[in-house]
């Protein structure tokens, strides 16, 4: 028996992606789509879902995925926007429930393990950074995943009084510092989603790189979701948590 896939915000690009990429699966069976105008609730019960996708707006996630867990669905969470306490309500509510569900920042199984295979790189260098590249059109800077990175590496010990001072000649130079690590954000046409992570040593450096040419990158990982998420526990955050990588 396949498992029954309703997706929420199907009309959007990831939307889109992940219709086509679900009708293809013989593991799965598109039982409903769903969209700003349709009431949540009444496309579960009709679609007889036992997993709802979500891929709307920071916007509507939050109620989204109370209508999710309340209909007695799994919920996979690949909206942006969660805050860290909603997302421990919603454990909360899986709990309760008894329901199985996962949160996914990022659904690319190349993006998850480069952070993965960064923090452990991080232990062995004192020098990191990052360079994340994105299109043109892209609104923020730097990215989630620049930023989720460099709050995952914690470098070996180096004396930072001994870094040679440095005069900024134009201010930024150096990039943006978060946890620590320098952030650089590069925006321009010709690319779609692309990081590096360069660590440095003693006469060596060591570079981590993830490029992505278009959303489908994401299906893969959206696909083992689905796939997983009926025999969780609670509600999980981070497809590494499916991924057996920890
Ligand atoms: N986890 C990941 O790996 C990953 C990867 C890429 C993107 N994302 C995230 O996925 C989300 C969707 O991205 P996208 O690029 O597909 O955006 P998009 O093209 O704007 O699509 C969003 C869709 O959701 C619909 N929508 C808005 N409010 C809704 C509601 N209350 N109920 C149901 N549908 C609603 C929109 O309808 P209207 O057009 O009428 O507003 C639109 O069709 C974003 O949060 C993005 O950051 C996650």
């Amino acid at each position: 028996m396949t498992l029954r896939v309703v997706v929420n915000g199907a009309a959007g690009r990831m939307g889109q992606s992940a219709v086509n990429a679900i009708e293809k699966d013989p593991e799965l069976t598109l039982a409903g789509v769903s969209g700003r105008h349709d009431n949540l609730e009444n496309v579960i019960k009709s679609a007889q879902a036992d997993i709802v996708v979500d891929l709307t707006n920071a916007h509507s996630v939050y109620q989204n995925s109370l209508t999710i867990l309340n209909a007695g669905c799994h919920p996979v969470i690949g909206t942006s926007g969660l805050t860290e306490a909603q997302v421990a309500e919603l454990q909360t509510l899986a709990k309760q429930k008894s329901l199985g569900g996962i949160v996914v920042p990022n659904f690319s199984i190349g993006a998850v393990l480069m952070m993965n295979l960064a923090a452990q790189a991080a232990k062995f260098f004192s020098y990191a950074e990052i360079i994340e590249y994105h299109h043109e059109k892209k609104a923020d800077a730097p990215s989630c995943t620049a930023l989720c990175t460099a709050e995952m590496l914690k470098t070996a010990p180096r004396d930072k009084q001994a870094d040679q001072p440095i005069k900024h000649t134009v201010p930024g130079s150096r990039g943006a510092v978060h946890n620590d690590i320098p952030v650089h954000a590069v925006r321009m046409p010709g690319v779609i989603a692309k990081q590096q992570i360069i660590f440095g040593g003693l006469d060596e450096t060591l570079t981590l790189e993830h490029h992505s040419i278009s959303r489908e990158a994401f299906m893969p990982g959206l696909l083992v979701a689905c796939k997983q998420v009926v025999h969780l526990e609670g509600l999980l955050y981070g497809l590494e948590k499916i991924l057996e990588i920890e």
